[in-house]
Formats: C-alpha cells, sequence, structure tokens
C-alpha cells in the first residue's frame, strides 16, 4: 500500500511537473533565415506543436510542406523524421538553445547542414485569401515555337550558381537562365534581379546582340522551388517587366503553387500567366513547368502553353533519362507545332552518363520532337559533348516542320524501335539497346514496310547505305543507331 501510495505521489508529482517540463517549449512558429550571397535570403520554417513529449507538425519549404511522421523529445533535444505526400524525407535534430533552436538537417542528395530558427508570430509561407484563378477558356495560338524550342539552362548543372559571366554562344538560340535570378520587390510591387544580375535589360541586350533569344523562369506561386519570389499577384506586372527587359521565353513552375492551389485549379492558374504575356504583345514562349501534373498535354495548349513538361526532373543519370522515356510515347499525339511536349531539359555533357548513353538521350529527344534545352557548361565542352549536341542532322529530326512526335514502334527483348515521319516523306528511326552488353541485330526492313534497297542514312556516321534485311549492325550498351530513310521516290 505505502508502495503504491509512493508511486502515486511520484505520479502526481510528475503530471504537475511536466506540463512546465515539457511546457510547450518547442511548440510555435520557428523560421531560420540565412542570407545568400545574391542578396536572396534562405528561409526555412518549422511548425510545432508539443504536448509532454509528442511532437507534431511540419516543416515547410517554399515548394511545400514535410508533415512530421515520427518525433521524440528528450528534454531540451528532439529528432523528427519528417516526408512530402510523395515520399521525400528529412531527418532533423534539434536542441533548443535559450530562444534559439538549434538543427542539424540531413535529406537525400545534399550535404547534411546546420540551420539555427528562431521564434516567430507568423509563417512566411503561409498565404491567406488565395486570389481565384480566373474562369477557364480556349486561348488561340500564339505564335512562336513553330518547331521544338531549343536553347541552353542554366539549372541541370549550374542550379543557384548562375551569373551573367559564363554567357557563351552554344549554338542554339534561347539563352534561359532558370531560378534564382530574383531580388526583391519595390514599394511599387516590380521585380528586380538580384545582384547575380545586375542589369537584365542589359544583359537580355547583350544576348540579343549575339543573335540569341533570352529567357527567364518565375513561379505562379509566391516563391519559385528555390525559395525565389515568384509571382503570385504580380502576374500581370511581371510579363510587363519581362516585355520591358526584352525577355523571350518565360519556364513558369507550379513550385510554391501546390501549396495555394489544387491541381484542378493549373490550367487557369497558367492561362493567367498566358493572358498577361499576350498582353504585352511581345511574342514570349511559355513553358509550363507542373511535373506532367494533371494531364497537362490535353489542356497546355488550350492554357497557352507552348511546351509543358511532362515529368518530374530529369537528372544525370540512365536510368533516369530511359524512365523519362518510357513514358513520352503514349502521349505522342499532344505535340504539335507551337506546341510540345518537354521530357526535360538535356544533361548531355554533364558527366553522369556515358557517351554512347548520352547519344541515346540525344537520338530519344530528337524522334520525340522534345524541345532540345541543353544543360552543360558550354565554356568546356569535350569533343564527344560536341559532337552530340551538335549533330545538326539529328537537330534536323528534332526541327523537322511536319511536328509529328515520334514513338516506340516495337519492342524486341533489349532492342527497341522508335519511328517519326518526317515532312519530306522521309522516316527517322532510332534503335536502342538497352541491354547492358553490346548486341548485334539486324533490323526488320520488311516488317517496317520499307523496300529492300531504300536509301537509309546513318545520323552518326552521316554516310547513306541500301536497306538490306541481311545487314548487321553493332550497338553497344545503352547506345542507339539514328537513321533516316528515304521516302519512296
Ligand atoms: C523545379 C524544375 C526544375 C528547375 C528547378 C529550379 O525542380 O522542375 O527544372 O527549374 O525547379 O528550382
Amino acid at each position: 500500500m505505502v508502495v503504491r501510495m509512493r508511486h502515486l505521489l511520484a505520479f502526481l508529482a510528475l503530471s504537475l511537473l511536466s506540463p512546465l517540463l515539457f511546457a510547450g517549449d518547442l511548440s510555435g512558429i520557428w523560421v531560420s533565415s540565412v542570407s545568400q550571397p545574391d542578396g536572396h535570403t534562405d528561409r526555412e520554417v518549422l511548425v510545432l506543436q508539443q504536448r509532454g513529449n509528442q511532437l507534431t507538425g511540419k516543416i515547410e519549404r517554399p515548394w511545400g510542406s514535410l508533415n512530421i511522421h515520427q518525433a521524440s523529445v528528450d528534454g531540451d533535444r528532439f529528432t523528427l523524421i519528417a516526408k512530402t505526400d510523395d515520399g521525400y524525407t528529412i531527418t532533423c535534430d534539434g536542441a533548443l538553445e535559450g530562444d534559439k533552436l538549434r538543427l542539424a538537417v540531413r535529406e537525400p542528395n545534399a550535404k547534411p547542414y546546420e540551420l539555427v530558427a528562431v521564434r516567430s508570430k507568423t509563417d512566411p509561407f503561409l498565404v491567406s485569401n488565395v486570389v481565384a484563378p480566373p474562369a477557364v477558356h480556349d486561348l488561340p495560338p500564339n505564335g512562336p515555337a513553330r518547331t521544338p524550342p531549343m536553347g541552353w539552362n542554366s539549372w541541370n548543372l549550374f542550379a543557384g550558381r548562375i551569373d551573367d559571366s559564363g554567357m557563351r554562344d552554344a549554338g542554339y538560340i534561347y539563352l534561359n537562365i532558370d531560378d534564382t535570378w530574383q531580388g526583391d520587390r519595390d514599394g511599387n510591387g516590380v521585380i528586380h534581379s538580384n545582384n547575380k544580375f545586375p542589369d537584365m535589360k542589359a544583359l537580355a541586350d547583350y544576348v540579343h546582340s549575339k543573335g540569341l533569344k533570352f529567357g527567364l523562369y518565375s513561379s505562379p506561386g509566391p516563391y519559385t522551388c528555390a525559395g525565389y519570389e515568384g509571382s503570385y499577384g504580380h502576374e500581370a506586372q511581371d510579363a510587363r517587366t519581362y516585355a520591358a527587359w526584352g525577355v523571350d521565353y518565360l519556364k513558369y513552375d507550379w513550385c510554391s503553387a501546390g501549396r495555394l492551389y489544387p491541381d484542378a485549379a493549373m490550367r487557369a492558374v497558367y492561362q493567367k500567366m498566358a493572358e498577361a504575356l499576350r498582353a504585352t504583345n511581345r511574342p514570349i514562349v511559355y513553358s509550363l513547368c507542373q511535373y506532367g501534373r494533371d494531364n497537362v498535354w490535353e489542356w497546355g495548349p488550350k492554357a497557352g502553353g507552348n511546351l509543358w513538361r511532362t515529368t518530374g526532373d530529369i537528372n544525370d543519370t540512365y536510368k533516369r533519362m530511359m524512365e523519362i522515356a518510357d513514358t513520352q510515347s503514349a502521349i505522342a499525339k499532344y505535340a504539335g507545332p507551337g506546341h510540345w511536349n518537354d521530357p526535360d531539359m538535356l544533361e548531355i555533357g554533364n558527366g553522369g552518363m556515358i557517351t554512347d548513353e548520352y547519344r541515346t538521350h540525344m537520338n530519344l529527344w530528337a524522334i520525340f520532337a522534345a524541345p532540345l534545352l541543353a544543360g552543360n557548361d558550354v565554356r568546356g565542352m569535350t569533343e564527344d559533348t560536341r559532337s552530340i549536341l551538335l549533330n545538326k542532322e539529328v537537330i534536323a529530326v528534332d526541327q523537322d516542320t511536319k511536328g509529328v512526335q515520334g514513338h516506340r514502334a516495337d519492342k524486341a527483348g533489349d532492342i527497341e524501335y522508335y519511328a517519326r515521319p518526317l515532312d519530306n516523306g522521309d522516316m527517322a528511326l532510332v534503335v536502342v539497346n538497352r541491354a547492358d552488353t553490346s548486341t548485334s541485330l539486324k533490323i526488320p526492313w520488311s516488317e517496317m514496310h520499307i523496300a529492300e534497297g531504300t536509301k537509309v542514312r546513318d545520323l552518326w556516321k552521316h554516310d547513306d547505305f541500301p536497306a538490306r534485311e541481311d545487314q548487321s549492325f553493332t550497338i553497344p550498351a545503352h547506345g542507339s543507331l539514328m537513321l533516316r530513310m528515304k521516302a519512296p521516290q
């Protein structure tokens, strides 16, 4: 009995004490702000609720939220695991030090890093009174991008490390600055570039003086994916600023708009910027980037898009490149002059694939009539990279004016055949060897209704030969052929 009593007292004491010990110490909105050399402030927000040693809440990034799935609190210290709906996971060890929260963060594909967060009364990522998107209607074609846009984009290699010091003629027309060029808005709400881009108008003039066109990037949300200023609530104003700078191309990336709108509102939200761009009377290629959600290919052109991303991000691996390629054939019919499926930018020359794989990347993107936006360091291209990106005969297939996207026509084990009809009646054919070893094969011309003796051009060897059923081709592991069959005369 005595023992029981003692337990009870101890329990009561603990129950009374625990609100003091745990006292919601961690509950609240915590914001870490890290100033970047370009003048931008990287923010990370934790919204925490503590009850005893239970910790719930979320981590907020500019592009979305990660809900806390698991957490443990031990005095002033805690560990939590937070995940997005699609499984992206962050682990965070934290400690309360006075009025600050010190955090050690681990996440995929990044070095572990530390942050210090302080309490905030408001959540800087929260938007109240979200502006309703416009009523949806079909926009007529806007004119540009009769063939898939070609150019260079800063993101795949440089990500945020892009400035105007590396401008070189990459041989492709559009020179597109991706995320992280944005600075602050002034008192009138006008967007300014940050200190990496001291004068956007001058940069655009320079790009134009080299015979190139100039592209920029923004988001329909308040923040871009990297947390920079988006166009939410400033669409018409930003469109006018871009036009005044001389922008010819806008990539518009969903990112934080996902906090404000459901996927079903995407079409209307994209239409809003399309109309703002058109109101400037400057022809601006409009690139939708919402990772292929909500069957964008069905409504992309009606929302004013000249191209739309069909998938999540590419990365510099053969596996990811082929995963993306595998989803393109089924949606081929949606592409055409002025409006293209965009399987994301090229990784050619970035070092993660072997030359044969990069050739396959180029061949497939050309057969798919994909926009060709190089994403490599054009200042130091190897001969291999140059020969792939600047293969005029492959580019000619990509840019073919008939504008019919090719598709996978046949598959036999590891060998795949992709075909694309061309404007002059020729047919382009890509034969991919997905096996991890080199292989020899004979092309079944008759099955493809190609008569024996038809003139065939090898777009890599740059020579012609007659189609013959008994001819053998050797294709290296993960490599491919690209051939062009002459139309019957
Ligand atoms: C998203 C896009 C990428 C790139 C980054 C920039 O991930 O899909 O292509 O623009 O944002 O933050």
